[in-house]
């Protein structure tokens, strides 16, 4: 028997294969990743249906920056228009919206939509829509350790007090349950400095079909696969079988 088969509360998705998609219809890579937005939507509008609380998309990745300037700059523009388009949406349907990464990088302009629009959405309770831009998980764990060591540095602390709970409250990712459910579409059997810190205990789900393709039927199929996972957290089966909560 298999134990615990709720809904994840937290998923996190690597969109993948967006270029891939655009390649093989002889398009722009440019034209995968405008496809992508469209599945990143119609993902975003079906979660919560599903119990989902938490729903963490890879948009933008800290090495992504190393791409072909035009490629860069299109992603950013993509970016900033999708955030302009959708956000009247978004707080309409309840979503509270949260980038993660580091923005110093990006145009002013779109640091301060993205402000805006997290200010906006802040009522929002139906999901938690975090957006990873310039993102990477060694970036986060490489500014929580600077934070949580100015932080008792300045509250005197020693460092004994340094534990899980101080290093995660100075996460990009602070407050937010850890992701249940990983989903890697594009083929890829990698996690490419994603959520490193949060990742630990995740269920691992790859696909390989092409994120612009990847529709809500294939979402509902990792969801269901999800259900069949018995998740131990370094227990025996037969602790998890006696006790629905562990
Ligand atoms: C994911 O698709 C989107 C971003 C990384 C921005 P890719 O652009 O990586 O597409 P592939 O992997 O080259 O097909
Ligand atoms: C991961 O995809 C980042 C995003 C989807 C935003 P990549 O396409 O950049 O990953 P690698 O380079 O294949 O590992
Ligand atoms: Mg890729």
């Amino acid at each position: 028997m298999a134990a615990i088969p709720t809904e994840p509360k937290h998923v996190a998705i690597i969109m993948d294969g967006n270029g891939r998609w655009a390649r093989s219809r002889g398009l722009p890579r440019t034209a995968g990743h405008q496809s992508g937005l469209d599945a990143a939507r119609e993902i975003v509008r079906q979660a919560p249906a599903h119990g989902i609380r938490i729903l963490s998309l890879f948009a933008f990745s800290s090495e992504n920056w190393m791409r072909p300037k035009a490629e860069v700059h299109a992603l950013i523009r993509l970016f900033g228009e999708a955030l302009e388009q959708e956000i009247d949406r978004l707080v309409q349907n309840g979503i509270q919206i949260r980038f993660i990464g580091d923005r110093s990088g990006f145009p002013a302009r779109l640091q301060d939509a993205m402000r805006r629009a997290e200010a906006v959405s802040r009522p929002g309770e139906r999901l938690v829509l975090v957006i990873a831009v310039g993102y990477g998980g060694r970036w986060d764990l490489c500014q929580a350790a600077r934070k949580l060591a100015l932080r008792m540095r300045e509250a005197d602390l020693s460092e004994e007090q340094f534990d899980e709970s101080a290093f995660e409250a100075c996460l990009s990712t602070s407050g937010l349950p850890d992701p249940d459910l990983f989903i890697r579409t594009g083929g890829e059997r990698r996690i490419s400095n994603f959520l490193l810190w949060n990742l630990a205990y995740s269920e691992l789900y790859f696909s390989d079909t092409l994120w612009p393709d990847f529709t809500v039927q294939q979402f509902e199929a990792a969801l269901e696969d999800y259900r069949g996972r018995q998740r131990r957290f370094g227990r025996t089966p037969g602790q998890i079988r006696f006790s629905r909560h562990g």
